[in-house]
């Protein structure tokens, strides 16, 4: 592989797939344990979350090939670089899940700021252009979340 140009873009997008990779399995984890009267809600809308994560990380993984690196792939070097915390199998209650979803979309938007700042420092405006629209995507969500446990 040729050199990498921009080492601390590679190195923040391998740590937002492995922040990625953690809320994806959370979502899984919540879409399978939730209960009480908003079931039908957050079963249908953590589905939609973790289809969305998927792509997501497809597209964060396929960046880092583009830009030169290679993609962090398993799920220990995920653990060890994630900054997302896991969440232990058992039920979950509406307002316990969309406070894990707020502090990790929160996260993600942070997480996403300063990425932005280091593709732009390093001259790599197709990484902020993805950034960018996750970016949009998480502000967004958040809102949401706040509107529906407000
Ligand atoms: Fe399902």
């Amino acid at each position: 592989m040729a050199a990498v140009s921009n080492p601390e873009t590679a190195r923040f997008l391998n740590e937002y797939l492995a922040d990625l990779s953690v809320l994806y399995q959370k979502l899984r984890s919540f879409h399978w344990n939730v209960e009480g009267p908003a079931f039908f809600t957050l079963h249908a809308k953590t589905e939609e979350y973790y289809d969305e994560v998927a792509e997501e990380i497809d597209d964060v993984a396929e960046r880092i090939l583009m830009i030169g690196s290679r993609p962090v792939s398993t799920l220990k070097e995920y653990l060890e670089r994630a900054s997302l915390k896991e969440a232990p199998a058992k039920v979950y209650r509406a307002e316990e899940i969309v406070g894990h979803l707020v502090d990790d979309f929160s996260t993600l938007v942070e997480a996403l700021h300063r990425g932005i700042a280091v593709a732009e420092k390093e001259g790599d405006p197709g990484t902020v252009d993805l950034l960018t629209g996750s970016l949009q995507r998480y502000e967004k969500e958040l809102w949401m979340l706040k509107a529906f446990s407000a």
